[in-house]
């Protein structure tokens, strides 16, 4: 439905705005990075009152027409952007990777995996934790990035990580330990997986992917070990994470096509917040200097200037299509900024309809959309719950209810 989608990705602009037609953009100055050049010469559309770079616009020019273009030139040009201006580069494959499981402990129907991978500087070990329902294969499974830590052996049923509520579904839950992973933490982040690939005692190259790249990378080892477990379906689970949990699955989501669904929950600035929206909520330069190990020196050079990133985020959640995208907003949540967040979705849907799947599910592109209820397109799902920032009761039951694992 091509006229649908852009009908509805032109119904949230001003008048004088409307039209998708591609328009140049002009936000660039003097700087000649090379970021700064790429900027100057790709396509951008209007999203919102801003000009934001269009996903389906190719560096060479032109513009993407068929899903064989967009996955055998764009989506690798849009890869290779992501991880030289935001992301940094991923760690390589592991040179050996060994899953040790352990199912003694830990109620409801817990196994502790530990996950440990072999890079060219040493090992490192992270913990995977699964509970699958007490009869049946699970419905699907939903991959935690808990940044928190806080799910352990015993099941809880309520807020970030509800375990008896998701394995009552019909559902597996597999939390991924991701301090373990990489410690989120300014002067040990490199303690993980980290330093198994780089030399201890050296600087991390200017371009190396920091604790959300690594956690990322974590994530698609833990699908690797799902691909081996003979109690869930590994071509059913969605890689989930809250915050800068969220980032993080979006990141992996981008890269791994493994996952057919990827939930980002209050992700916001360097997740699903549209980038080119800086002074709304959490900026670039906010989130460099306060979090200093999440993403590498490269990307420091958008601070106050993220007219000059060559992507914008809605262009990450592209990177998902064909699976599907779910962006969870709060309300209140302003240094998020979910209207920033919903802009993205809407900016993502272009990619989307080339595989016939550019129905965003929302009843109207005007913001805001109401609250606590899930809008479901066939490769698109969307929520803005009321409250603040939060993984809560009320976003697992709309992640619950939607069947994400079908069109
Ligand atoms: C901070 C940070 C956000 C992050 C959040 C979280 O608020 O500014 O970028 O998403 O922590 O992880 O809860």
């Amino acid at each position: 439905m091509v006229a649908g989608a852009v009908a509805l990705l032109v119904a949230v602009l001003p008048a004088e705005e409307s039209g998708i037609a591609v328009t140049r953009s002009a936000t660039v100055g003097v700087d000649r990075s090379p970021a700064v050049a790429a900027a100057a010469v790709r396509a951008a559309v209007p999203l919102g009152g801003l000009e934001v770079p269009d996903p389906l616009a190719l560096d060479s020019g032109g513009r993407v027409t068929s899903v064989r273009q967009w996955e055998q030139q764009r989506r690798p040009q849009l890869l290779e952007a992501f991880q030289d201006n935001v992301y940094g580069t991923s760690l390589p494959a592991p040179t050996k990777m060994t899953f040790s499981e352990d199912s003694s402990g830990g109620g409801g129907s817990a196994k502790k995996v530990t996950i440990t991978v072999t890079g060219p500087e040493g090992t490192a070990s992270f913990t995977l934790r699964l509970f699958t329902p007490s009869s049946g294969k699970p419905k699907g499974t939903f991959l935690l990035i808990d940044h928190r830590g806080s799910v352990g052996d015993d099941p809880g049923s309520g807020g970030y990580a509800p375990v008896s509520t998701i394995t009552g579904d019909g559902y597996a839950l597999a939390a991924l330990n991701a301090d373990e992973v990489a410690p989120d933490d300014a002067g040990s982040y490199r303690n993980g997986v980290i330093d198994a690939f780089y030399p201890a005692g050296q600087d991390l190259p200017a371009d190396a992917g920091r604790t959300i790249s690594a956690w990322a990378w974590g994530a698609s080892r833990a699908m690797d070990y799902l691909q081996t477990d003979p109690d869930v379906d590994p071509s059913k689970v969605a890689v989930i994470g809250h915050s800068r949990g969220g980032k993080a699955a979006l990141w992996a989501g981008a890269q791994d096509p493994r996952f057919p669904v990827v939930i980002s929950n209050n992700s916001g600035s360097t997740g699903a917040k549209l980038a080119r929206r800086d002074s709304s909520g959490e900026s670039i330069s906010a989130i460099n200097s306060q979090f200093p190990h999440w993403f590498p020196e490269t990307y420091k050079r958008f601070d106050g200037n993220a007219a000059a990133l060559p992507v914008d985020q809605n262009e990450l959640l592209a990177l998902i299509a064909p699976g599907r995208v779910v962006v969870a907003s709060a309300a209140d949540d302003g240094n998020a900024d979910p209207q920033g967040e919903f802009l993205s979705y809407l900016g993502a849907a272009p990619v989307y309809e080339l595989y016939g799947l550019g129905e965003t599910g929302l009843s109207s592109a005007n913001w805001p959309p109401a609250t606590g209820k899930g809008f479901r397109g066939p490769g698109m799902s969307y929520h803005l719950r009321s409250g603040g920032h939060g993984l809560e009761d009320s976003d697992w039951q709309i992640y619950l209810g939607s069947n994400l694992f079908t069109r």
